[in-house]
């Protein structure tokens, strides 16, 4: 009868449901091929950003740092770090004592940076930044110190020495007017000038992924390697100085901050990109740039996650259909948020009350689909990350001909550190991609201040080395 006809049509718009749902999600699964191929493809970028012929058009730009070596344990005396780019902005006092008993005694004030500064003009920026560090001397009293300083810069920079870094483009949440092109710790020490109020001795300028792996070599020799899987994604790794070819000289090894952000930006990750990610990419603040780190990061992941929800939902397969004005919001999804709906801890309930919590209204069916999609982007995100790793260390690995390779990777960010799966997922990528090394992760402590304090501490010796 009726009632029967009526159940059919029900349960085969269901079944139609569940299928097309799945077909969504089945273009974020990546083979064993496929995430193959994405390491083969990583190779060949970095080897782009080296050789001289190539840079100009990398989009991986391989660029050096002036870090020639990892810490000693010989690093000695206070220092002021700044740490610019990640979740927070941070001043921190950094007291590193060498000698049998090696200490390191950190102070930190984390400030906020506005979204007007970090979209306004370069001189209002930097301004607030001094103004920052005004607060944090008068908080500490040492405002007549004139202290060392490592300014962590996480964007790309450019550098001819430790102490100068153009900034190559804004990345992440960042915007603010005539800072590309220029010399980044120039802006700072103008910044200090105009206040007339301290001076400070800015002798080093740091990429996060360089303090990271500094701050882990500190404790763990074998470490050569660093990494974030935060808010951008990023990496840098002790290459051979010969094979540097936009540096002089050929002796030892120098510090390499990757910037793999850009990978793919030339094309060659299209093949897996979906709508989703073309769609997020668009809308950003820099469209067709950081492609790879718009699949990868935590700034993005929440966005990708957006788009999908905003698709089912406009199919009528989530929300009832309805797009509120929540879900066309942007940035609702924050790590903390993916990271809580995934959980294996949490029931469905209190995944539904997270939803409730960011304003939207789901039902139980509605609360597993979501569930499904933060799986399905968070792995293919750690996968990903994780062939670039596998690059990375096989590259390391050939660079010394050797049949195996033992190495550390430091690794910081809140994606890596907050989220229930992803550290998991990339780890095991590494081993299936790269089976030829042997990989221990290790977690930074606080790798952009204390990294770029040890840093700064190399830099004073080898200006007292030049003096004498
Ligand atoms: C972005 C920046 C890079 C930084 C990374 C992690 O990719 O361009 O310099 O290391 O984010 O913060």
């Amino acid at each position: 009868g009726k009632g029967a006809a009526l159940v059919t049509a029900w349960a085969s718009r269901l079944a139609d449901q569940t299928r097309q749902i799945a077909e969504i999600l089945a273009e974020f699964r990546l083979t064993q091929d496929q995430l193959l191929e994405v390491k083969k493809r990583m190779l060949t970028e970095i080897q782009t950003g080296l050789s001289k012929k190539t840079q100009d058009k990398a989009t991986v730009k391989m660029l050096p740092t002036y870090v020639r070596s990892t810490p000693d344990g010989t690093e000695n005396g206070d220092f002021l770090a700044l740490d610019l780019g990640g979740t927070n902005f941070r001043v921190l006092l950094v007291k590193i004592r060498s000698g049998k008993r090696r200490t390191v005694e950190m102070h930190n004030k984390i400030y906020a940076i506005p979204i007007e500064v970090m979209q306004g003009t370069g001189e209002e920026l930097f301004d607030h930044i001094v103004a920052c560090i005004s607060d944090f001397l008068d908080y500490m009293g040492m405002k007549n110190a004139r202290l060392p300083l490592g300014f962590t810069f996480s964007f790309p920079c450019r550098q001819t020495s430790l102490d100068a870094g153009i900034l190559v483009n804004w990345t992440k949440g960042f915007k603010a007017t005539d800072c590309e092109g220029e010399d980044v710790v120039n802006l700072l020490r103008e910044g200090i000038k105009r206040r007339e109020e301290f001076d400070l001795d800015v002798v080093a300028v740091v990429n996060d992924t360089v303090g990271t792996m500094m701050t882990c070599a500190y404790e763990e020799p074998t470490c050569e390697v660093g990494l974030i899987a935060g808010t951008g994604s990023n990496a840098c790794y002790m290459e051979e100085m010969k094979n540097i070819e936009t540096v002089d000289g050929d002796q030892g090894r120098m510090c390499v901050n990757m910037e793999w952000g850009a990978f793919g930006d030339n094309g060659c990750l299209d093949d897996i990109r979906t709508q989703y990610d073309r769609a997020v990419d668009d809308l950003s603040l820099n469209p067709g740039k950081q492609r790879y780190e718009k699949m990868c990061s935590g700034m993005y992941l929440g966005e990708i996650v957006r788009n999908i929800l905003i698709d089912l939902t406009k199919r009528g397969f989530l929300f009832r259909g309805q797009i509120s004005e929540t879900l066309k919001t942007r940035g609702i999804f924050e790590t903390k948020f993916l990271s809580q709906i995934e959980s294996d801890r949490l029931a469905l309930l209190q995944v539904r009350s997270i939803l409730q919590h960011l304003g939207l209204d789901s039902t139980c069916d509605d609360s597993i689909i979501v569930k499904e999609v933060c799986g399905a982007v968070s792995r293919r995100a750690a996968q990903i990350c994780g062939a670039g790793m596998a690059a990375v260390v096989d590259k390391i690995r050939e660079n010394r001909g050797l049949d195996h390779l033992d190495i550390t990777v430091g690794v910081d960010g809140t994606l890596y550190k907050l989220h229930p799966h992803f550290s998991r997922i990339m780890h095991q990528t590494v081993k299936e991609l790269a089976p030829k090394c042997d990989v221990n992760f290790l977690l930074s402590e606080d790798g952009s201040g204390k990294g770029a304090a040890l840093i700064t501490a190399v830099g004073c010796r080898l200006r007292e080395q030049e003096q004498k």
